[in-house]
C-alpha cells in the first residue's frame, strides 16, 4: 500500500483517479481548492446539511490552492508519488483571466515541483509526478493525427501553459532528478463532469440540454472534430504510467484514436433520445482548435491502450443522467 497525492482529486477526473488508486487499496491525500471541484465526487456519502466532517477510509482531503507552497509541502509529507491535475479549465475563462490562469495552470505546477525537490533536498525522498498536460499543446495542425514527436504550436493560453509545465517538467528532470510523466489527455468525458458553463465540455452541455428539452448551440459549422476519450482510459493511463516511471521526464498522448466531428456528436445522441432537437448554429469560440485527432502508438508501444469505444462510453454517459 502506497500514499498518494492527488491535486485537483475532487474535480471531474481527480474523483475518478481517487477512486481506483482507493480500490487499489492505496491512501491518498487530495489537495483542492473546490473552485470546480465538489466533495460529493469524492465522498459517496457527503450531506452539505450535515455538521460533520465527511469520511471515507484513506481518504485525506485537504482544501487548499495549489499556488500555497507551505501547504503543498505538508501535503507531501510521508507521499510516493504525486498526480498533478489541479488547473482552471476552459479556453473562455483562460480568455478572460489570461493572467489568474497563468498563475495557476503554470506557476503553480512550478511551485509544485520545487516543493517537490525541496522535499528531496530536506529528506532525502524523490517523488515521481504524473501531471496532465492537454492535446491543446498541439494547436490547429490540420487533420493529422498527432503524435508526440510533433513541432507543436498551441494557440490558447491554455495550452501555452501546458506546454510551460511540460518544459517545466523536462527541466525539473534534468536539474533536480525530479521523474516525471506528461499525459496529454484529449478530450475527456464521463460522469461527474459537470455542465455549468460554456467551458464545461460539448458532451456534458448537450446530454444536459437534450434532457432538459433546450436547443443545442454549435459554435463554428459543427465540422471541427474532437478525439474524445472515456475517463476510465485516462484514469488507467495515469495508473499504469505511475506504475512504469523511470528516472526520466516523457510525455504521451491519452486519447482513442479516433475522431467525430459535433454535428455526428449530435446526430449520435439525437438516436439516444428519440426527440427532435434544435440545433443552432453561432460564431466560432476564439483559440478553438479546428481538428484534434490523437495518435495513441507511443502509449501503446509502452503497454497501455484506450478501451471504451464512443459509442459505448456515451450510451452508458447518457443512461446515467435523470
Ligand atoms: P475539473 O475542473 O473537474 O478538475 C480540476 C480540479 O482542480 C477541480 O477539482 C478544481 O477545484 C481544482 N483546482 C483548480 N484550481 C485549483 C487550485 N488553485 N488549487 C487546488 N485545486 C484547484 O477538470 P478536469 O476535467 O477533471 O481536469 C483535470 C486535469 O486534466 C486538468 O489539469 C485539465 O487541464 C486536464 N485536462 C482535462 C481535459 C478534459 O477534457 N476534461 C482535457 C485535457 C486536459
Ligand atoms: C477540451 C477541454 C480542455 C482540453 C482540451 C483538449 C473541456 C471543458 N475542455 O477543450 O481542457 O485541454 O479539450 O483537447 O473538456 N462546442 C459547441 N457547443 C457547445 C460546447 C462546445 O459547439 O455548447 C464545441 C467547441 O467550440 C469545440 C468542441 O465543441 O469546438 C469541443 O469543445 P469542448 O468540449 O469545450 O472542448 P475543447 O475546447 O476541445
Amino acid at each position: 500500500m502506497k500514499k498518494y497525492l492527488v491535486t485537483g482529486g475532487a474535480g471531474f477526473i481527480g474523483s475518478h483517479l481517487v477512486d481506483a488508486l482507493l480500490a487499489e487499496g492505496h491512501s491518498v491525500v487530495v489537495l483542492d481548492d473546490c473552485s470546480t471541484g465538489r466533495l460529493e465526487n469524492i465522498y459517496p456519502d457527503y450531506d452539505a446539511t450535515s455538521p460533520n466532517k465527511p469520511e471515507r477510509d484513506n481518504l485525506t482531503f485537504v482544501k487548499g490552492s495549489i499556488s500555497d507552497q507551505a501547504l503543498v509541502l505538508k501535503c507531501l509529507e510521508d507521499i510516493s508519488g504525486c498526480f498533478h491535475l489541479a488547473a482552471r479549465l476552459g479556453m473562455t475563462l483562460c480568455k478572460e483571466d489570461w493572467v489568474g490562469t497563468s498563475l495557476i495552470n503554470l506557476t503553480a505546477t512550478i511551485s509544485l515541483l520545487d516543493a517537490i525537490q525541496k522535499t528531496y533536498q530536506h529528506h532525502g525522498k524523490m517523488i515521481p509526478v504524473v501531471y496532465a498536460s492537454s492535446s491543446a499543446v498541439y494547436g490547429d495542425l490540420g487533420k493529422q493525427a498527432f503524435h508526440e514527436d510533433l513541432k507543436v504550436q498551441p494557440i490558447s493560453s491554455y495550452g501555452a501553459d501546458k506546454l510551460g509545465c511540460e518544459l517545466h517538467a523536462h527541466v525539473a528532470n534534468t536539474i533536480y532528478g525530479i521523474p516525471n510523466v506528461g499525459l496529454r489527455f484529449f478530450n475527456v468525458y464521463g460522469t461527474r463532469q459537470r455542465p455549468g458553463t460554456i467551458d464545461s465540455g460539448v458532451i456534458p452541455i448537450f446530454i444536459d440540454h437534450i434532457k432538459k428539452n433546450l436547443p443545442l448551440t454549435v459554435f463554428g459549422s459543427g465540422a471541427q472534430t474532437r478525439d474524445f476519450v472515456h475517463v476510465s482510459d485516462v484514469v488507467q493511463h495515469c495508473l499504469f504510467f505511475m506504475k512504469t516511471m523511470s528516472d526520466k521526464s516523457a510525455i504521451f498522448n491519452v486519447c482513442s484514436g479516433t475522431v467525430i466531428n459535433i454535428n455526428d456528436l449530435i446526430a449520435l445522441l439525437r438516436q439516444f433520445s428519440h426527440q427532435p432537437l434544435t440545433v443552432n448554429y453561432a460564431k466560432s469560440r476564439a483559440g478553438d482548435i479546428l481538428d484534434a485527432l490523437g495518435n495513441p502508438e507511443k502509449a501503446k508501444a509502452a503497454g497501455v491502450t484506450s478501451l471504451v469505444p464512443l459509442v459505448e462510453g456515451l450510451r452508458a454517459l447518457w443512461e446515467s443522467v435523470t
